[in-house]
């Protein structure tokens, strides 16, 4: 038996039947072919979880071999203590002893299309260098790097040549603004920073460079910048403080001694946006966040020799860290990358990379493949897409029709999708089936990966009854999990151990099907998901409230077709400040300026009032219903002035 036959729930997509049992030339060849195999290796992770550990912990190649597979005292996890390890050693030196050698590590197309491929030995000795330029600016075990860079090999290069030091490294998306920038290097403390003169997108240039010193105005921290050349034209540099990595690397400081570091020891910080008005900083270390993503990347990806696996996310999300970096080049796969925009120069960049370069593995987003349907099926039908033989979906639901649209004309209803859910603070992905054992429902992310032990419960903890919806929690500790938020042990606490106590609260909503698959149905708290980039409501009501204009700002969801949600703003004006076109415009830029281009309203309706409590919270509630059915009908006696409501309801159904 290749999969299970006797599923029972499935919704149909249009008008056919919603399973996808593996295909069975896929199963024949896949590291894990029968959902019996997976059953059984999910079994002994949750009951015997030393022996699973002990033997899946060989994936990684250990300095000193770890004695206590876990130290667990709510929230504070530690796994595979007294093990010593280096990620950077695991992700090269080690793949350097045998034939992987001159397999290429990264094939990177650049947006103008100029290609490079670097072998691990290449790979390698870039690193090296990175690391002693790194080590030479003063760089030692424990000191944060700040990396704002476009996706150019540099950026893989960098993060491995701070892992190689221990230095944990956090990485920016280039879309974030400079006070986007500067929030984050302030709060991690970095005094190194490295970025570039600029890098593609739809035919423009990025000034990272120009925005990385308006960032520095007023900060003395970041005592070196070392800029990588990438566009060539000139950027303004500060004689003191900014460097050329080209001018200032070595050429013969190839070899880099590598030194092991404890299991524990952070490995990055990557900001992610909350329920408050400041993002935090979710920190991983070593050993188990390198073990998840590993593990995750050889058996969701199915991923062999041969492959050629290209994750679209960004270096600056964690997808971008788990699945362009450290997961794939841990277990010495090829990956692919690329620096721009999805339709550049046409609709049809990405299939014609795939053709290019023979891509086996293909894991992108929903919102990505919804814009591909707009664009049109002329654009993909003719390529020749033979080389894919497994696609991926990450960052918010797939809808059925998106996934089967997936199947159909990118995959040729030949490869298997694999939904996976999970969170930067999950590190690797925790949901998912294995494309060679599950079969797939679209929409769902099917069933947890090993070690991962998921529920739906209400809002007392009591687990919910079967098919209902309710909280999506992990009731035990998994190895890449977050160890905590940088400077705030007591918010970490609070976030995601103490909603639903002594369990891992993930902010989601879910409901299990009878077949115990998981429908995650998207975040029940003040975040949303715009084109699977995650954006705290705070944050951007924070953004508009400091435009001079502005005195109170609510921000909801609204469903969009194609980006999953769309922001509405809902603001109200200080005295004496008259709504216009022009100000909505504004305060658009504003907030692109405040947070970066990923974060724009696609609406902003001019309030006299907001809605409130007793106790002065807006209920942003009832501003989600107003924008989603156009009235209100939800429980209103705990207003403080319930005629705000009829008020807002003609505003906002009028032009302003
Ligand atoms: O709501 C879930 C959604 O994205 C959130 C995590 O966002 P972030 O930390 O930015 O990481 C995104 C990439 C891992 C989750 O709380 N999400 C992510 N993947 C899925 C998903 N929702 C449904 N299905 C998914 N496959």
């Amino acid at each position: 038996m290749t999969a299970d036959t006797h599923l029972s729930e499935a919704p149909s997509v249009n008008g056919k039947e919603g399973i996808f049992p593996p295909p069975r030339t896929f199963s024949s060849h896949a590291h894990i072919g029968n959902v019996d195999e997976y059953r059984r290796l999910y079994r002994e992770s949750i009951e015997s979880p030393e022996t699973f550990w002990g033997r899946m912990s060989a994936e990684l190649d250990w300095a000193d071999p770890w004695k206590e597979l876990l130290a667990w005292e709510l929230p504070d996890a530690r796994w595979f203590l007294g093990g010593k390890l280096n990620a950077s050693y695991n992700c090269l030196d080690r793949h350097l002893m045998g034939p992987r050698r001159n397999k290429a590590a990264i094939v990177w197309e650049g947006e103008p299309g100029e290609v490079r491929t670097l072998t691990y030995q290449q790979l390698h000795w870039e690193v090296c260098r990175w690391a002693n330029l790194l080590a030479r600016n003063g760089v030692a075990a424990g000191d944060r790097v700040v990396i704002y860079l476009p996706m150019i090999p540099e950026a893989a290069i960098a993060m491995l040549a701070c892992a190689r030091l221990g230095a944990p490294h956090s990485v920016v998306f280039g879309g974030f603004s400079s006070k986007a920038l500067r929030d984050r290097l302030v709060d991690c403390g970095a005094r190194i920073l490295i970025t570039a003169d600029g890098g593609y997108r739809r035919g423009k240039i990025i000034p990272l460079k120009e925005r990385v010193n308006e960032a520095l105005e007023g900060v003395s921290q970041i005592e070196r910048v070392l800029v990588v050349r990438r566009t060539g034209k000139p950027v303004p540099m500060q004689a003191e403080r900014d460097r050329w990595i080209e001018e200032e690397i070595q050429e013969d400081d190839a070899g880099c001694k590598v030194t092991p570091f404890e299991s524990e020891h952070p490995l990055f910080i990557l900001y992610t946006s909350g329920t408050t008005g400041r993002p935090k900083g979710i920190l991983h270390t070593t050993a188990g966040y390198l073990l998840g993503c590993a593990l995750t990347t050889k058996y969701l990806f199915d991923i062999k020799e041969e492959d050629l696996f290209w994750c679209t996310a960004d270096v600056g999300w964690v997808t971008g860290h788990s699945y362009v970096v450290y997961g794939p080049l841990a277990i010495g796969a090829s990956v692919f990358l690329y620096e721009g925009a999805p339709d550049f120069p046409r609709p049809d960049r990405f299939w014609r990379m795939i053709e290019r370069h023979r891509i086996t593995i293909l894991y992108t987003a929903p919102t990505a493949i919804r814009a591909f349907m707009r664009f049109g099926e002329e654009w993909v039908e003719p390529r020749d897409l033979s080389s894919l033989r497994l696609l991926g979906s990450v960052g918010e639901p797939i809808n059925p029709e998106a996934w089967l649209w997936y199947h159909e004309k990118v995959g040729r209803g030949r490869c298997p999708i694999v939904d996976t859910w999970w969170q930067t603070e999950t590190g690797s992905a925790m949901i998912a089936p294995l494309p060679g054992a599950t079969a797939c429902k679209p929409g769902s992310a099917s069933l947890p990966f090993f070690g991962v032990d998921p529920a739906i419960v209400d809002d007392q903890g009591a687990p919910a009854l079967p098919g209902r919806q309710g909280k999506l929690v992990i009731r035990r500790p998994w190895p890449s999990m977050l160890r905590g938020i940088y400077g705030d042990p007591e918010g970490f606490r609070k976030t995601y151990w103490s909603q639903i106590p002594g369990v891992y609260f993930t902010g989601d909503g879910a409901r299990q099907d009878k077949d115990g698959y998981f429908w995650i149905t998207g975040r029940i708290d003040d975040v949303l998901n715009v084109s699977g980039h995650r954006i705290g409501t705070a944050e951007v009501e924070s953004a508009l409230v400091s435009h001079p204009k502005v005195a109170e700002a609510a921000v909801v969801g609204e469903p969009d077709p194609e980006k999953g949600e769309a922001l509405v703003a809902f603001v109200t004006l200080r005295q004496g400040e008259a709504a216009s076109e022009s100000l909505k415009d504004d305060l658009r830029l504003h907030v692109e300026k405040q947070i970066g281009s990923i974060v724009r309203p696609k609406e902003i309706l001019f309030a006299s009032s907001l809605p409130k409590t007793r106790s002065g919270k807006i209920m942003r509630r009832l501003l989600k219903e107003l924008v989603r059915n156009g009235q209100i009908e939800g429980d209103t006696t705990t207003l403080e002035d319930p005629s705000t409501i009829a008020a807002l309801a003609k505003e906002v159904g009028q032009p302003t």
